[in-house]
């Protein structure tokens, strides 16, 4: 297995481009079980999740040609409908073909997703919720059996704020009979460039990315195309590469609104942020010489991101002071703690929150082991600001959600390199 070998102590300089959105793309290409013919889809990252979802499509009859960002896909009947246990257990995001599956063919089979490292992750809002729309939910053998002549429309009020239970019913409703209200939806920049894509097909979707969500459903959608938009948690990450190291970079191709929340709280603990003016969107990061410690509480969008919030304990672990992070999205996504600890971090969990003494000077590189996608960011992050080398060990959990992290930030001017 790779491992990522990083020598920390180097101010990152120069300018970096964010890829398209990990979280955009996947529910966008499944969106593509829904429309028979062409879909053609531009920025989409080059992602082990990506391939995942391609092969996944592929075993329903979607196949797709994937080159320079591009992706075109062409949809034809499915010979099964299931999503087999095998594919599902990599990639929980795979739940998000139960809604096309059953509103295009009024049947989905798709294996339960099983926990993860950062917590149980059920589905009970995306099966209450198709429950709703008429659909018969039976669970038999670790799998989701649904059924349904047609899903028909419904007001659904989501019990607790969930980003693909949004977008699973969002890509149901679209071809339901009859209108779909949707309340205390997801309202992340993520679910507005889905429902940008269902409309782009056909479909009537009203209110993507607020709170509530109106959908006329139609009788059937054709394929389309559309772009991914910027992945802002690759834009945080980045973001917080330039302030970890002391450096002053650039990041672009992206609209700074859409990490508000992470940037007040880099402003406010003493870090400078530009927005760039011109063509080019996004943001300039100056470093002071040291930082504050703040407090930060994870929220849904438009609030902090628990995506960053192992990237921002990261930064936290070289602040001035005591800083604490209250997780309330996961109820286990302190993973990363005890490899932080390893390369000196003080950090102590209490109920959910997680209670850092920063010291700069007490960090210094070490072999750790990478648990899940973002806490694997975060120690790259911190070995970029320790003295000493750092052996990140386990990376494939990075490559599921970065393209080339590493390639980005050594054109930064990080040594770091990726070995066998
Ligand atoms: C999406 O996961 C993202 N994944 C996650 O990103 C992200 O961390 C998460 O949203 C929160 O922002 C994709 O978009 C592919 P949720 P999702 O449903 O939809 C509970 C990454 O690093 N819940 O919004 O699975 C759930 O357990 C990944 O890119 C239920 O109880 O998250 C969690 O505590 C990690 N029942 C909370 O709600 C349900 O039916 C939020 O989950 C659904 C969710």
């Amino acid at each position: 297995m790779d491992k990522i070998v990083v020598e920390g102590g180097t101010p990152l300089k120069g300018v970096v481009q964010v890829s398209g959105a990990k979280n955009a793309a996947l529910p966008i290409l499944f969106s593509t079980l829904l429309a028979p013919g062409k879909h053609i889809l531009n920025r989409v990252p080059n992602l082990q999740d990506v391939l995942s979802t391609f092969e996944l499509l592929k075993s329903l009859n979607v196949k797709s040609d994937f080159k320079d960002h591009v992706a075109t896909l062409f949809t034809e009947e499915p010979q099964n409908m299931e999503a087999h246990y095998d594919l599902v257990r990599k990639m929980r995001a795979s739940v998000l073909c139960l809604g096309p599956l059953l509103a295009r063919y009024g049947h989905a089979r798709v294996s339960l997703p099983g926990g993860c490292a950062i917590g149980a992750r059920p589905i009970n809002l995306h099966l209450d919720a198709l429950k709703k729309m008429g659909a018969e939910i039976k669970i038999e053998e670790g799998y989701v059996e649904a059924r349904c002549k047609r899903l028909q429309g419904a007001k659904i009020i989501f019990d607790g704020v969930t980003v693909t239970g949004t977008e699973n019913i969002m890509m149901a409703a679209a071809l339901a009979k009859g209108t779909t209200i949707l309340q205390n939806c997801a309202k992340e920049p993520e679910v507005a460039n889905l429902g940008e894509y269902l409309n782009e097909m056909g479909a009537k979707v009203y209110g993507a990315g607020t709170e509530t969500m109106t959908i006329e459903g139609v009788d059937n959608l054709n394929g389309a195309s559309a772009t991914i938009i910027a992945d802002r948690i690759e834009a945080g990450t980045l973001v917080v590469a330039g302030a970890i190291t002391g450096g002053e970079i650039e990041v672009q191709d992206f609209d700074p609104l859409i990490i508000e929340a992470l940037t007040l709280k880099l402003r406010e603990i003493g870090f400078t942020l530009n927005s760039l003016t011109g063509s080019k969107k996004g943001l300039k990061v100056t470093s002071p010489k040291t930082w504050n410690a703040i407090d930060v509480v994870t929220a849904p969008y438009p609030g902090f991101a628990t995506d960053l919030q192992a990237q921002f304990m990261a930064l936290m672990c070289f602040a001035q002071g005591t800083s604490t992070i209250k997780e309330t999205i996961f109820e286990n996504r302190f993973m990363h703690v005890q490899e932080l600890s390893r390369l000196g971090a003080d950090i102590q969990i209490k109920n959910q929150v997680a209670v850092i003494k920063g010291n700069k000077k007490a960090m210094t590189g070490a072999p750790v082991m990478a648990t899940d996608l973002r806490a694997s960011a975060s120690l790259v992050l911190a070995g970029l600001g320790s003295q000493g080398k750092t052996t990140i060990s386990r990376i494939y959990h990075l490559d599921r959600g970065y393209e080339n992290l590493e390639k980005k930030l050594r054109a930064l001017g990080a040594k770091i390199e990726r070995v066998p």
